[in-house]
């Protein structure tokens, strides 16, 4: 991968960089702004540098269709703010506001393209579909800088495609997030502890078999614990249950036995009778042994002697990584678990990187500053999948030149 400065002097000339600004919003206000502060040491390099920067970004899933609901707009303005310039949003992704856009740029100045999901082609599974939108983008750039890692698992035409037709580089937030997930996969520090939470086992089967390999500990909360507690003999009563996967799981507790590794899941649990997530509410909350969970009730957070056996563990980690709440982390009354988390994660003396919007979300909610863990990623799918081993379309287009 080459770095920003290999690209040689860029003054005057047009950067296309492609940026993860999928940021959650209430309304048009964004909730959480760390992916566009986490792109600032680029832009700011590209703009000393005298660079006519163009910004290719998406946000939601729109499906290919215009849909003013997942405009940039909040995303322009935010980022203006930070950069303390404004900054252009064009009305269209490549056509004729863009073209005007990039064309009246001067040097060091900044624009955003409209969300490049609103083009049909962006997301296509048909290679010559991606291929002929990432000619238009690159009509609008003289080189290519990748630097939303958050989208680096994803074969799409601003991420992988026009990769291939100018000269690139990767930012410096790819460079980082590469390095400390590189660090994670070949030289963790030991006691290395992975924490995984989340609704659907389904989802971290993969990660799980690759990280059995590499962790010491692997801990386990969320919708997704109640499959291996099935696993271990237990009734659930109306939790989340993957059963097809009951078997996979009580497949990894051996595993991890027979390898001398430590799989940690919940010892109690807070069940509820019934949860609304469009309101954000419970019922009554009550705390019940992992082996006693009542019929008609389901685990939604795991319960505090499980949040002080995961705390220990934490504790003793000199490497962690976490992905995924313990429980239903956007309802007050079942977020104890994934802040208990947080809290022994800053806390902690250990290197510790949180991947996934949702612990990330739940670490700067409670009021804790960045710096009180080693790493944010920006990242929850592409980091976990960078962690199972897999290969990255977006990282690897920009080792093949
Ligand atoms: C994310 O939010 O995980 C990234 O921006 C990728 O978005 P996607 O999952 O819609 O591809
Ligand atoms: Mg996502």
């Amino acid at each position: 991968m080459k770095s920003l400065e290999d690209l040689g002097d860029l003054r005057g000339k047009r950067v296309l960089i492609r940026c993860d600004f999928n940021v959650p919003l209430d309304g048009d206000v964004i909730t959480d702004d760390g992916r566009i502060k986490a792109a600032l040491p680029t832009l700011t390099y590209l703009r000393s540098a005298g660079a006519k920067t163009v910004i290719m970004a998406h946000l939601g899933r729109p499906k290919g269709e215009v849909n003013p609901k997942y405009s940039l707009s909040p995303a322009a303005k935010r980022l203006g703010e930070l950069l303390g310039t404004e900054v252009k949003l064009a009305a269209d992704v490549v056509g004729p506001s863009a073209t005007a856009t990039v064309a009246a740029l001067s040097d060091g100045e900044v624009a955003l393209l409209e969300n490049v999901r609103y083009e049909p082609a962006e997301e296509s599974k048909v290679d010559a579909e991606r291929a002929e939108l990432a000619a238009k983008y690159a009509a609008l750039g003289d080189v290519f800088v990748s630097d939303g890692f958050g989208v680096v698992h994803r074969k799409q035409a601003s991420v992988y495609d026009v990769a291939k037709l100018l000269p690139n580089a990767a930012g410096y937030l790819v460079a980082k997030e590469v390095d400390v997930l590189k660090k994670l996969t070949e030289t963790p520090e030991r006691p290395y502890v992975v924490v995984l939470g989340g609704a659907k086992v389904a989802d971290k089967l993969g990660v799980i078999d690759n990280l059995l390999k590499v962790a010491d500990t692997l801990i386990i909360g969320g919708g997704m614990a109640y499959t291996f507690l099935k696993a271990l003999g237990y009734e659930v009563g109306i939790s989340l249950l993957d059963a097809e996967k009951v078997d996979t799981c009580a497949d990894y507790l051996e595993q991890a036995k027979a390898a001398g590794k430590q799989i940690l899941l919940p010892v109690d649990t807070r069940v509820v009778a019934e949860l609304d997530f469009a309101s954000r509410t419970a019922s009554a909350v009550t705390i019940v042994a992992a082996s006693e969970i009542p019929a008609d009730q389901e685990g939604a957070d795991i319960g505090p002697e499980t949040e002080k056996l995961f705390a220990e563990a934490i504790r003793g980690a000199k490497t962690v990584f976490w992905n995924g709440p313990m429980g239903v982390s956007e309802i007050e009354s079942l977020a104890s678990g994934t802040n208990a988390v947080a809290k022994a994660l800053a806390e902690s003396d250990a290197f510790s990187v949180i991947g996934g919007g949702d612990s990330a979300a739940a670490v700067r909610n409670l009021g804790y500053p960045d710096t009180a863990f080693g790493h944010i990623s920006t990242g929850g799918g592409a980091s976990l999948e960078y962690l199972e081993g897999k290969e990255l379309p977006g990282l690897a287009v920009l080792e093949e030149n």
